[in-house]
């Protein structure tokens, strides 16, 4: 709920010290996404406290093979990336929620510095504590969105620069948003910077829906935490059930899509605006585009990245590819 004295807000609910702020983003993300021809939430809006729970237990489950494999990968390639990168780099971090994967980086390449930007700063204390004195060279954390311009620490200004973008994050982005901001990153980190990025590659259809509906329904219940969500920070009143997960594969994109899918006909308001969904019909909650070998290079291309290396586990499920900021050429 947003602060205010106003007396037309006199019967919103109340809120007590403990409610966390409602974010008008929030609120304004499900209004107009809901609105839409084809209803959508963006996907970062699934990761409140309960949701990045149930992502941490995810990235644990057999079937969701992705963080497993590239940990592996990371730390079986790890001397190949030291030997291909000199000393001395200033490393960012997009997103810094896998504390596990950048002390495996931050160790082997004896950087100047370690600039984990998040959104959330649970979430950069926890990938700061991960990486402590012991390492040696400064760790200078970034509450920031990210997609957005931000400014980076003044103290890495003349550093060359690694970015490091693992977790398949960038198959969250349809490919015209992910080529912006592969080109944000490389105006953000600067002409002679690298990029470490993980992509997911495509593979059977069976074993990329087990990833993304899990027996345990650990998925599903993520899926799901952004219906109860809804419910609690902006006075939803979606029925318990009336939405269940459901994972699809889009060929022609060569994508998962996570959509809440109406068990029946549903009427429901939202901070007291009213939608109707038909049995069948779906909210788009999340898009996790899978990447061929080509595929994954085209897109670094196209962002302005020249990739120059490229390592993926024995069965090709999972794909690290370092890569170069492009310089502006005037021919060919
Ligand atoms: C965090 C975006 C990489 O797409 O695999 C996992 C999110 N959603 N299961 C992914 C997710 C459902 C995940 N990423």
């Amino acid at each position: 709920m947003l602060e205010t004295s106003d007396a037309s807000f006199a019967d919103a609910a109340p809120t007590t010290a403990s409610d966390p702020p409602v974010d008008p983003a929030f609120r304004d993300d499900v209004l107009r996404g809901l609105a839409e021809p084809i209803p959508s939430i963006p996907a970062r809006w699934l990761y409140d406290r309960r949701g990045s729970e149930l992502f941490d237990e995810i990235t644990r489950l057999d079937a969701y093979y992705p963080t497993r494999t590239e940990t592996t990968l990371l730390k079986s390639i790890m001397p190949e990336i030291a030997a291909a990168l000199p000393t001395g780099l200033a490393v960012v971090e997009f997103g810094a929620g896998s504390a596990t994967k950048s002390p495996l980086l931050l160790e082997a390449i004896h950087p100047s510095a370690y600039v984990p930007i998040d959104i959330s700063g649970d979430y950069l204390h926890e990938s700061a504590g991960a990486v402590d004195d012991r390492f040696g060279f400064p760790v200078l954390p970034v509450v920031a969105d990210f997609t957005k311009a931000l400014a980076l620490p003044p103290e890495i200004e003349a550093a060359p620069k690694l970015g490091f973008f693992p977790g398949s994050t960038i198959g969250n982005f349809v490919p015209r948003s992910a080529t912006d901001l592969l080109r944000h990153f490389r105006s953000l980190l600067g002409t002679g910077s690298r990029l470490l990025i993980g992509m997911d590659r495509v593979k059977p259809v069976d074993r990329l829906i087990a990833a993304y509906d899990d027996p345990q329904g650990v998925t599903a219940a993520f899926n799901t935490n952004l219906i109860t969500r809804i419910n609690r920070e902006l006075g939803g009143t979606i029925p318990d059930a009336a939405f269940i997960h459901e994972a699809r594969w889009n060929d022609m994109i060569g994508r998962i899509e996570m959509h809440l899918v109406a068990t029946r006909d549903v009427d429901l308001t939202i901070e007291g605006q009213p939608f109707h969904f038909a049995q069948g019909s779906s909210i788009h909650t999340e898009n996790s585009h899978k990447y061929g070998q080509r595929g994954s290079r085209l897109l670094l291309l196209a962002g302005g990245w020249t990739p120059v290396a490229e390592w993926s586990d024995p069965a090709g499920d999972f794909a690290l590819i370092l890569a170069e900021a492009q310089h502006n050429r005037f021919a060919p």
